[in-house]
């Protein structure tokens, strides 16, 4: 096992390097070099897994079972053990993340938008014609990839048999320290909780839309149309605030202004980020983090602009790569990745195998849990916000941060169920967009504004889709994070309203954060949720408390609507 961490961590690293150059460089080279270099640590990998079955049903001490467990589940793309195979597998998914990273609409021959261009103007824009025409641009970048998605399922399903899994679905739910059933009856669970609070919302949002565009465009009692919502996936819709009919500067205060009325450049937004951290006993970035980041996008060349955060060497070389935009969401992100970077940095101690989030959760609800306790309270305090909104500001506010964390939910559960049912041949490909659509309207109660058929590939127009990313981890977070931030508060002697909450300054949170973040994945992830909140169960009695004064206000406005589609 020594051995063995010590051969997957140094190919890591070359795959890291090799990942970074690609992603920031997108050309046929490095697309060819960055999947070499995964390819050769998925051989080895698929090898250790191989020599590590005889020793299953060995008794061992806890730690090292552990790790055989947890090298078992370390591939996201399990292959097949044939090499020509295997590297046409890693050739397919490198290419299907490139493409998507080079992905772009021509409106006109010589007005061609990438991801970054669309998604500022179908935040803005309130034109629906104009919405549709760059939500049906968007979408034909994903068409291209179905074949070679539909060979990579088959490829990695493969892989996953070969290792003892029933497919590449099962294995990703295995990664929950449970059994895969257990894990999707959990996830339902959960979904029960919050579904109540997303059909107020829903309800809410459809009736203002539908005053606003008129009942031809948005029909009062049926799904909302997926182009207006303010997002080109329809996921978080904070967007659209200025359509629902609140009072003018209702919310006391609009943070893209601030930002911009500042100034704050996006390195600057950053350094807030990293100074909340900070304020709360972490130690500050490296300076080659400041070196090697990417903070915006690059005029002349294709990048993957969608953010990430990577730790290069398993020690201190850390980096962001985001195309910022001066704005609110932006602001959200830099927290979101940093809560990556600030959790690699806890746990680099542990074994290579524990160098993780307690559940991968955990990892995408860290930063978030710090961008919630970006209050009016934390913006007056570090020199953003002149003056503090009165109480009625809450309930507009409170409505925005529930576009984007509310809304999300049904989203974040959604994406994997179809690749779940995808993985396991419940969804054939002849039937993948349709049923794409079907999920998306049973969860969200949202529909696509024009015809889809099966010339369509409309999954692979989400980055986590053509990235092979698993996705059931952001709903996790969006669950997490106020279990965290619920967690922080306390720590921090915060006995108030749960959403006018920070607790940016506090050692005594910082303490205790750092507590659960120097675990990694060295535990199952109840040890490690309990350090933290004292619960060994993920609830979403944190955000429920947070909204709470929110579904009263939105409970009160339906009256009379019709729930549901
Ligand atoms: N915030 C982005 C998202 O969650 C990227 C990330 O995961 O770091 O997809
Ligand atoms: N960052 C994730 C996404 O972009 C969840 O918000 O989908
Ligand atoms: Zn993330």
């Amino acid at each position: 096992m020594k051995r063995a961490e010590s051969r997957l961590s140094e190919l890591s690293v070359q795959v890291n390097r090799a990942g970074w150059v690609e992603d920031n460089f997108i050309t046929d080279d490095t697309e060819a070099l960055s999947a070499d270099a995964q390819d050769q640590a998925t051989a080895v990998t698929t090898e250790l897994v191989e020599q590590a079955a005889r020793f299953e049903g060995l008794k061992m001490p806890p730690d090292l079972a552990r790790k055989f467990m947890l090298l078992r589940l370390s591939l996201t793309a399990p292959a097949p053990k044939d090499p020509a195979l295997r590297k046409e597998m890693t050739k397919v998914s490198t290419s299907l993340e490139a493409d998507y990273g080079k992905g772009k609409y021509c409106r006109k021959p010589d007005d061609c938008l990438d991801i970054t261009a669309i998604e500022r103007i179908m935040g803005s824009s309130h034109d629906p014609s104009e919405l549709k025409d760059l939500w049906a641009g968007w979408n034909q970048v994903g068409a291209p990839m179905r074949d070679r998605y539909v060979r990579f399922v088959q490829l990695s399903n493969q892989g996953a048999r070969e290792i003892g899994f029933r497919d590449t679905g099962a294995m990703w739910r295995s990664g929950y320290d449970m059994t895969p059933d257990e894990f999707s009856a959990e996830i339902e669970r959960l979904w029960q909780q919050v579904r109540p609070l997303y059909l107020s919302l829903h309800t809410f949002v459809r009736a203002r839309l539908s005053q606003h565009y008129g009942r031809d465009v948005v029909p009062p009692d049926g799904p909302i149309p997926a182009d207006l919502l303010g997002n080109p996936w329809a996921q978080e819709w904070g967007n659209i605030y200025p359509l629902l009919g609140m009072p003018a500067k209702s919310s006391g205060y609009d943070l893209t202004e601030l930002l911009k009325a500042k100034p704050v450049d996006p390195r600057g937004m950053v350094k807030y980020a990293e100074n909340f951290f900070v304020s709360m006993g972490f130690p500050p970035l490296p300076q080659t983090f400041w070196e090697r980041s990417l903070f915006t996008k690059p005029a002349d060349r294709d990048v993957v602009c969608h953010a990430s955060a990577w730790d290069i060497d398993n020690q201190d070389d850390l980096r962001i790569k985001v195309c910022l935009q001066v704005r609110d969401v932006d602001f959200v992100t830099v927290h979101h990745e940093l809560g990556h970077n600030m959790y690699q940095r806890a746990y680099e101690k542990q074994p290579f195998l524990f160098e993780n989030g307690a559940n991968d959760g955990f990892h995408e609800a860290i930063g978030d849990s710090i961008a919630l306790a970006i209050t009016p309270e934390y913006l007056q305090k570090v020199g953003l916000l002149a003056q503090l909104p009165s109480a009625d500001a809450d309930i507009p506010q409170l409505l925005k941060q529930a576009l984007d964390r509310v809304a999300f939910l049904p989203f974040g559960f959604t994406i994997d169920q179809w690749r779940w049912k995808v993985f396991s041949g419940e969804i054939q490909p002849a039937d993948y967009n349709q049923a794409w659509w079907d999920l998306r309207l049973k969860y969200q109660g949202i529909a696509p504004p024009m015809a889809r058929s099966e010339r369509d590939f409309d999954p692979g127009a989400k980055y986590h889709i053509a990235a092979n990313v698993p996705y059931v981890r952001y709903f996790l977070a969006y669950i997490l994070e106020f279990q965290f931030y619920r967690a922080l508060c306390h720590e921090a002697g915060y006995t108030g309203p749960l959403n006018r909450c920070t607790f940016f300054g506090s050692k005594e949170a910082g303490a205790k954060f750092e507590k659960m973040l120097e675990m990694g994945q060295s535990k199952p992830w109840p040890d490690a949720l309990e350090v933290l909140t004292g619960q060994r169960q993920m609830d979403a009695s944190a955000i429920l408390e947070y909204f709470a004064p929110l579904q009263k206000w939105l409970d009160e406005q339906n009256k009379g609507q019709k729930v549901g589609w």
